[in-house]
């Protein structure tokens, strides 16, 4: 079948967007307002997109009444921690994703507890395994009102990793445990690891 996404509705293209690219990462966005007001929601359109320096990337769509918190608390303040999820922690992420008004905190709603950054003021989660502090590079709009995205690239300023996952150079993905999310509701967790070496091709 093809799909021309200018016969379909936004709310099902939002379902195919999200069925047709997946496994995609959660990055656990912890962030603070303006007035001091704690805020921690996930998001999965979510990548790295450089290593020198490192910068991630991640979407933030908006709600027809205006900016989801995150993208607000991140406008202001130009600072935030990504946190990695994991299967012990899935749950608790649920939780956070509701719609909550400005004024929860939802590391309290969760039962997560905020852990204080180093470099930047949004604290991190303490359950997490991985937090990376960063700083806004830049915000750009993509796309149409209502549910435009909200393209944030953000510098990682300083990686916390919990030292049981620390192996020759590298996260050992094995200990992690992260999730994935798929379509609608659904996850997948990263137990089912296999091999392959790149073929090695000489170039000048
Ligand atoms: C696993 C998961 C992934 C999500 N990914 C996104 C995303 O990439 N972009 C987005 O705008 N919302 C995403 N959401 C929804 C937000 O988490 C939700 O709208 C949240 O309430 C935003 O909180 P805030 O207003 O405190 O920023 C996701 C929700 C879940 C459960």
């Amino acid at each position: 079948m093809q799909i021309e996404p200018k016969s379909k509705q936004v709310g099902e293209l939002y379902r195919l967007m999200i069925s047709v690219i997946v496994p995609r990462p959660i990055a656990f966005i912890s962030t603070v307002s303006k007035n001091g007001i704690l805020n921690l929601a996930p998001f999965s359109y979510f990548m790295g997109v450089c290593s020198h320096p490192p910068t991630i990337a991640v979407s933030i769509i908006e709600r027809p009444s205006g900016p989801k918190d995150t993208a607000t608390n991140i406008q202001e303040t130009a600072q935030f921690v990504v946190n990695i999820v994991t299967e012990e922690i899935a749950e608790k992420m649920n939780v956070a994703s509701g719609d909550y008004p400005p004024e929860v905190n939802e590391f309290e709603a969760a039962g997560l507890t905020p852990l204080p950054s180093t470099l930047v003021t949004p604290p991190r989660v303490e359950e997490s395994p991985i937090s990376m502090e960063c700083r806004l590079v830049e915000m750009s709009k993509v796309g149409e009102s209502p549910y435009a995205s909200y393209l944030t690239l953000g510098e990682v300023l300083l990686f916390h990793i919990k030292d049981e996952l620390w192996g020759d150079g590298e996260v050992d993905v094995r200990k992690l445990f992260a999730i994935g999310r798929m379509s609608g509701p659904r996850y997948t967790k990263t137990r089912d690891i296999f091999e392959m070496q790149r073929p090695r091709i000489k170039r000048e």
